[in-house]
């Protein structure tokens, strides 16, 4: 029996797409393994985003080749590398890659693996699918805290510093009655917590049926007591959706709303289809449907042409709507995006670090004084694993709104409740004591 190791970067729907890649494995009668030493087989699962994603996977694949020098082992690329970069990564003789395979490929990987250990020669599936959504595979997960399930794939909204749109390809919705089957099932695995997956996950749509419809479905499978999702587009934001997410008690009063930039020129250059006084006016939409919604997003300094003048606009929109948290990226050139083709990345590195450094601060200020305002509160607290941090005497989990909370290890299991009392809080997690294991909603 060939046994098989996967690595998995960059987003969530990464993480789904190898819970689908072991399904279809192991159906073919492959066994995963979790050390890459015991592997036959070791696939990275990429991400293209931004070049330092690029070159970890690069620099991984060396280290690989070199630690397991002369074994008779296939490595291969998934992901969105693959559909990015197919022919530079096969064409690399140092890389000495056995295939390539892209996000809609992964159904022909056993009879490519074949095909590779047949003729010795490498292999690749990068075709794109209009079709393709995995509707008849179940993802094989971990059991016992969350789920992903993805509910659309691909991208239409070419944002031009994006290259999802042509490592993904187009947008394709599953249907509401697969999703629902597939998160009964999940409930009576155990699951407790569910997060619905797309690029644009508000753009949902099947046969007339949009994602407030989905999100209300999903709510209604008993067992499931947190329905999360992610990402969601400023653009598609109806009422009837904030409705859903403010008052249905099952769903996660977190919003994770990438506001990309500040200054309406560069939103418009970017095609984010809103300008600065729309994102505000939304989010103020969104606090007076729920005042205390946790709001997170991702912002992009840099871009090509932006001055120091529009970069203010980012920081008064952080200062004017207080996130409670924010990943910052410095602008990356991604190759055959409409930014690459179009806008010269003109805006000095250096420039690039003093901006990100500057909106770190101001978030770190902002998420610290956010993350204290929950010191005293009671919190239902879904357990993930032991703390990542300082101490093993630690277990973390996240609260509804997504924050990370730790508290001193006890008789708990992951997968499980617990009421915590916020005892301190740091810029990035929340600390606490259990009161009691039982829930009360
Ligand atoms: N450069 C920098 N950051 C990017 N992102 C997407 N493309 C790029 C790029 N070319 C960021 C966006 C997106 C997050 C997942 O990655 O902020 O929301
Ligand atoms: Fe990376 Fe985007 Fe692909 Fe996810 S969809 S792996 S973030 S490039």
């Amino acid at each position: 029996m060939k046994k098989v190791y996967i690595e998995t970067y960059g987003c969530q729907m990464n993480e789904y797409d190898t819970e689908l890649v072991r399904a279809v494995l192991m159906r073919d009668g492959y066994h995963m393994v979790d050390k890459e030493q015991e592997a036959d087989i070791i696939m990275l699962n990429t991400c293209s985003v931004r070049d330092n994603a690029n070159r970890k996977v690069y620099n991984r694949i060396h280290t690989l080749r070199h630690s397991r020098n002369g074994d008779p082992l296939l490595i291969g690329v998934l992901g969105c590398m693959a559909t990015n970069f197919r022919q530079k990564l096969l064409n690399d003789r140092d890389l000495k890659l056995d295939f390539v395979v892209g996000p809609d490929s992964y159904k022909r990987l056993p009879s490519l693996i074949k095909e590779v250990e047949q003729s010795g020669k490498s292999a690749y599936d990068v075709t794109l699918s209009e079709f393709e959504d995995y509707a008849d595979i179940y993802p094989s997960r971990e059991i016992g805290v969350n789920a992903w399930i993805a509910v659309m794939r691909g991208c239409n909204n070419f944002c031009t510093f994006c290259v999802v749109p042509y490592t993904r390809g187009r947008e394709r919705s599953r249907s509401p009655r697969n999703i629902v089957q597939e998160a009964r099932r999940l409930a009576n695995e155990g699951f407790k917590q569910v997060t619905l997956l797309g690029q644009n996950v508000n753009s949902y749509h099947f046969n007339g049926k949009d994602f407030a419809y989905l999100l209300e479905k999903v709510s209604q499978i008993q067992g499931l007591e947190r329905i999360r999702f992610t990402s969601p587009h400023p653009k598609d934001f109806p009422h009837r959706l904030l409705h859903v997410v403010a008052e249905n008690s099952k769903v996660c009063k977190h919003i994770h709303l990438p506001l990309q930039a500040g200054n309406s020129r560069v939103l418009e250059l970017m095609n984010r289809t809103y300008s600065k006084e729309e994102y505000l006016t939304l989010v103020q939409d969104i606090r007076s449907h729920y005042p205390g919604m946790i709001i997170t997003t991702d912002i992009i300094v840099g871009f090509p042409s932006e001055t120091d003048v529009e970069f203010e606009d980012t920081v008064d929109v952080m200062q004017k709507v207080q996130f409670d948290a924010a990943y910052i990226f410095k602008y990356s050139e991604r190759k055959g995006t409409i930014a690459a083709r179009r806008f010269p990345d003109d805006v000095p590195e250096n420039k690039k670090t003093e901006r990100i450094v500057r909106l770190n601060e101001l978030q770190n200020q902002i998420s610290l004084e956010k993350n204290r305002q929950h010191i005293g509160e009671f919190q239902d607290v879904l357990i993930e694993q032991e703390s990542t941090r300082k101490s093993p005497h630690d277990f973390q989990g996240r609260n509804d709104g997504n924050k990370i909370v730790i508290f001193p290890a006890g008789e708990y299991s992951k997968g499980e409740f617990v009421k915590v009392k916020i005892t301190d809080a740091t810029p990035h997690v929340l600390k606490g004591v259990v009161i009691n294991q039982e829930r009360t909603a």
